[in-house]
């Protein structure tokens, strides 16, 4: 079970334990990630699943689809070259410990 590591922008972390397979989104929705809202659950289409990714794990992530790069542009947090949505991002073995930010808002 990968551990992710969820860092508030308040400075406070969360650590949960994902699913092989499951993605990023619902690791943290189903543990109570109050600043992943998810409104279109997990179908690429609003954005509100925007995290920042920490740089050391940028290798070991899926590419971005052209869809997922176009919506990041309407994010209401500042898109960062570290920004990715959270439901295009499968859990893996690989991704076992991964650190991943929250915007400060997401609407
Ligand atoms: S949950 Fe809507 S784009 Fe990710």
């Amino acid at each position: 079970m990968p551990k992710v590591i969820f860092q508030h922008s308040d400075g406070a972390r969360t650590e949960v334990e994902g699913s092989i397979g499951d993605t990023l989104m619902h690791a943290a929705t189903g543990h109570g990630v109050p600043e992943i809202e998810a409104e279109c659950g997990g179908f690429c289409n609003c954005a509100t699943c925007h995290v920042y990714i920490d740089a050391q794990w940028s290798t070991k992530l899926p590419p971005m689809s052209q869809h997922e790069d176009e919506l990041l542009d309407g994010t209401v947090a500042e898109r960062l070259p570290t920004s990715r949505l959270s439901c295009q991002i499968e859990l893996t073995e690989e991704l076992d410990g991964i650190i991943v930010t929250t915007p400060n808002r997401q609407t």
